[in-house]
């Protein structure tokens, strides 16, 4: 069964042909960083604006790419939730839009589901019970899959999601934006036990996450640190605030050693938290998934405290680690042979919780 999948939830504007939840025929995105860096942050209204302008081109090379015709899809999956509400009005709108001309069914995607999903489209069998661990931009979740649609939340973040921890440690230390991918390259020339940032401790909720505590660590340690720092390597301070005092430092502090530390105590904090899950579950397998399944520290992390304990650790490849279609279309299959279809009147829901 061809099913074409359309992902809008956030600043990706993505459409890919997946055949039968597996075999992927087509997967295209078109990014829209380059138009949100500017301001160091997604703007909700220009992601709307250019899903708009490029949803039509995108879902085109999509059918060509997969060497079909529009003719030949048999049902269309679509991200409804969590995301922005006008970014996911245009999938929504232009998925509606496409079933009703074509006749076909339109099946409704819960897109962290979809994240947890990726990894089936590589990988045919999947032990379980399995830990997943879910870390985006805007979530950072830890839960039990039981089955296929079946879960329990061990765990979330109380505050900012890793990712956005990522992405604002990067706009204070004017690195740009997004921050994941350029902390995570930056932190390969740093020593990570230079500066040892606090991990949390949340006293209600053993595997729930906090990270606005590190983020603020961050940027307290470096206002103090901005003077020490090597004039090539000085941090911008913000206007308004007062001076920041020095504290004594080691000489050679590096902006590399700063952001490699601040990754080692993000990553920390999710590792150890999968592996007290793995400890008191029956479960015997990790799922990565979300934008920041494609860390390399944590790639590594997990890896080291997986080898030879009879853990399988399953990892998606880089593209769909991060916002796609193929992890929606394939979903749709399983959801198309479980009867969750939609009608006309389906809407967004930019809350959705993951497991609903
Ligand atoms: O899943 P995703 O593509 O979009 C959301 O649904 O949010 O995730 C995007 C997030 C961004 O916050 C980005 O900084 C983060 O994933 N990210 C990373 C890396 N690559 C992307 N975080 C850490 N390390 C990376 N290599
Ligand atoms: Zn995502």
């Amino acid at each position: 069964m061809l099913i074409l999948g359309i992902e809008t939830s956030c600043d990706e504007t993505a459409a890919a042909v997946v055949e039968d939840g597996r075999c992927i025929h087509s997967n295209v995105i078109s990014s829209q960083v380059k138009f949100h860096a500017q301001y160091g942050g997604i703007v909700p209204e220009i992601a709307s604006r250019k899903h708009i302008e490029v949803i039509n081109q995108v879902v085109e090379s999509a059918i060509n790419d997969a060497k079909i015709s529009i003719d030949n899809i048999e049902a269309i999956a679509v991200t409804y939730g969590p995301g922005l509400a006008g970014a996911l009005l245009v999938g929504v709108s232009f998925a509606k839009a496409l079933a009703y001309g074509k006749r076909i069914p339109l099946i409704p995607i819960n897109h962290l589901e979809a994240h947890i999903f990726a990894v089936h489209l590589e990988y045919p069998q999947i032990n379980l019970p399995a830990i997943a661990l879910l870390v985006s931009g805007g979530h950072t979740e830890m839960v039990l899959v039981k089955e296929l649609g079946v879960y329990e939340t061990l765990g979330r973040t109380k505050d900012d999601a890793v990712g956005e921890a990522y992405d604002k440690v990067a706009k204070w230390l004017g690195l740009g934006y997004p921050g994941g991918p350029i902390i995570d390259k930056l932190a390969k020339s740093g020593n990570h036990k230079a500066i040892k940032f606090p991990r949390a401790v949340i006293k209600h909720g053993k595997y729930d996450f906090s990270y606005s505590g590190l983020k603020t660590a961050v940027i307290n340690y470096t206002r103090n640190a901005g003077h020490s720092l090597p004039v090539s390597k000085r941090l911008p301070l913000p206007e308004g605030l007062p001076l920041p005092e020095r504290l004594p430092l080691p000489e050679r502090l590096s902006l590399e050693d700063i952001v490699a530390s601040f990754q080692e105590a993000a990553i920390d904090a999710l590792t150890s938290k999968v592996m007290n899950a793995i400890k008191d579950t029956a479960a015997t397998s990790i799922i990565i998934g979300g934008g920041g399944a494609a860390n390399s520290r944590l790639r590594e992390q997990l890896n080291e405290r997986t080898v030879d304990k009879g853990i399988t650790l399953y990892i998606p490849s880089l593209v769909l680690c991060t916002d796609n279609a193929a992890m929606i279309a394939g979903l749709g299959y399983h959801k198309y042979n479980a009867g969750k279809l939609a009608d006309l009147s389906l809407g967004v829901n930019p809350n959705l919780k993951w497991d609903e």
